[in-house]
């Protein structure tokens, strides 16, 4: 059965926090929603990843005692790096992504980060109208990767990604 969320009068600023673990059903949950669990990402493996490098910089965003948005963000020394980032479907365009995107981006730039990067699936490209909305642009470059660690296994699931 639907659960509706109600998170009563009166709550509706978004509050962001770093990610606890208290939290990661429900991330999983949104992530699964949002369509951000590919065959290749365990969001539990993802997860304890991110738990053992800078954690803070995994940002949760509550309405109430509801969580409806996340971004996962780092910098290694060159670049920053934002994944995961996702509001919930009943929650979009009230300026929650862009504020999310705010807050990270002030951590990074905090950190001494120049620049920030991030990859959007081919599967996925009506996400890029966001990103311009929020500063970003297109750069000339080809996006490559190569696998250090397998992921695949009965937990994951897909239905798009890159
Ligand atoms: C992308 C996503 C996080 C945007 O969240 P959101 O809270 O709806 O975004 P906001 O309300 O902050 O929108 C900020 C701006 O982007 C624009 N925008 C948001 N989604 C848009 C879309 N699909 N197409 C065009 N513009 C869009 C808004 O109109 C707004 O513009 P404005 O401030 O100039 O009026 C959300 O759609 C989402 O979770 N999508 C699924 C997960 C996903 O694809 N994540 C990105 C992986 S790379």
């Amino acid at each position: 059965m639907p659960v509706t969320w109600s998170w009563g009068p009166g709550v509706t600023e978004l509050e962001i926090r770093s990610y606890e673990e208290s939290d990661q059903e429900a991330v999983v949950n949104l992530w699964r929603e949002c369509g951000l669990v590919t065959p290749w990402n365990d969001p539990v493996k993802d997860i304890g990843r991110k738990l053992r490098v800078q954690r803070d910089m995994f940002l949760v965003g509550s309405l109430g005692a509801r969580l409806v948005a996340t971004v996962m963000a780092g910098y290694e020394g060159h670049r920053g790096w934002i994944n995961y980032l996702a509001v919930a479907a009943d929650c979009r365009n009230r300026g929650f992504g862009r504020r999310l995107m705010q807050e990270a981006e002030g951590r990074l730039r905090a950190m001494g980060c120049p620049k920030i990067n991030l990859q959007v699936r081919t599967s996925n490209t009506d996400v890029v109208k966001f990103y311009r909305a929020v500063g970003y642009s297109v750069d000339d470059v080809v996006s490559m990767g190569k696998r250090l660690e397998e992921d695949e296994g009965p937990a994951a699931e897909s239905d798009a990604g890159s």
